[in-house]
């Protein structure tokens, strides 16, 4: 479904689109422009990976899609809203799980219910659906203290999907957990996707993490942050442990590694 804009140039009204958004910090004579001229288009449904070096913008563009933060110049839509309010439907998963220590699990997940003043009786259903489908069934009752990071993390991503929203946001989830706890929730990240088919938008440092779990990934420049390049990856879901052996994600990763290492952020020694 296509509408004009104001501006009189066609909108779509699916999808999450970036025209000339520029972000700066501070004033004077010196702000720190953290992303410059970022033009992309999302599609609804499409699982797209952000990666890039530390400090290149990476968060903020985030913070800009869910409008904790507002673009210096250029224009956001995410499904065709273009206003400067929070999109309701949308999931952000961080870093930190930022769990609530005093609540249950099952009330941590419950939280956006109470959040947007809805009845938690009429979630619960939902609630422990997703708690299994994170393969968090039996730890409805525990507190986040008694469960390990990987746990807490999936905990954080069955509250982001609580209110089913079209749009997950998520910054660097599984930078805090070890090798192989990453793998797994990569894993279990992809056959949960594959289920729910809801936008994601998977914020990385990790070429690998960015090429195997996405349709597309962005890779970004140093500070000021810009689109260097985009890759479309079309290795087969679910692509479980297995892609790690496919030639296309050799191809693909080795890509990016020359672009950073073309950029002086990767060293060959
Ligand atoms: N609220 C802020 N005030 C001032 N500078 C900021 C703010 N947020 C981010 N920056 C700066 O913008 C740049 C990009 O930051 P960020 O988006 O957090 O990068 P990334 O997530 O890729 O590591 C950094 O130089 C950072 O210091
Ligand atoms: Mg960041």
């Amino acid at each position: 479904m296509l509408q004009s804009s104001p501006q009189g140039s066609p909108e779509s009204h699916t999808g999450i689109h970036l025209e000339s958004v520029t972000k700066s910090f501070g004033r004077g004579s010196a702000p720190v422009v953290a992303l410059e001229k970022i033009d992309l288009q999302i599609a609804d449904g499409e699982f797209v990976a952000v990666v890039g070096p530390s400090g290149c913008g990476k968060s903020t563009m985030m913070r800009l899609i869910s409008r904790l933060t507002m673009p210096s110049t250029g224009r956001i839509s995410v499904f065709g809203d273009t206003s400067d309010a929070p999109p309701h439907d949308m999931g952000i998963v961080f870093q930190a799980h930022v769990l609530l220590p005093w609540r249950t699990i099952l009330d941590n997940v419950l939280f956006p219910a109470d959040m947007t003043g809805q009845r938690r009786d009429d979630f619960k259903p939902k609630a422990f659906e997703l708690l299994e489908s994170v393969g968090l069934k039996d730890f409805a009752g525990s507190y986040p203290h008694e469960l390990s990071g990987g746990m807490k993390q999936r905990a954080a991503i069955a509250r982001a999907l609580l209110l089913r929203p079209r749009l997950l946001l998520m910054d660097e989830p599984f930078g805090a957990l070890d090798a192989l706890t990453r793998e797994q929730m990569r894993i279990d990240l992809e056959a949960l996707w594959l289920t729910k088919r809801m936008t994601v938008v998977f914020i990385t440092h990790s070429i690998d993490e960015a090429v195997l779990l996405a349709d597309r990934v962005i890779v970004m420049t140093p500070r000021p942050g810009r689109v260097e390049r985009i890759l479309s990856v079309d290795m087969p879901r679910p692509r479980g442990l297995g892609a790690r052996r496919e030639a296309e994600f050799l191809e693909k990763s080795e890509e990016i590694t020359d672009i950073f290492l073309s950029r002086g952020i990767l060293q060959r020694h």
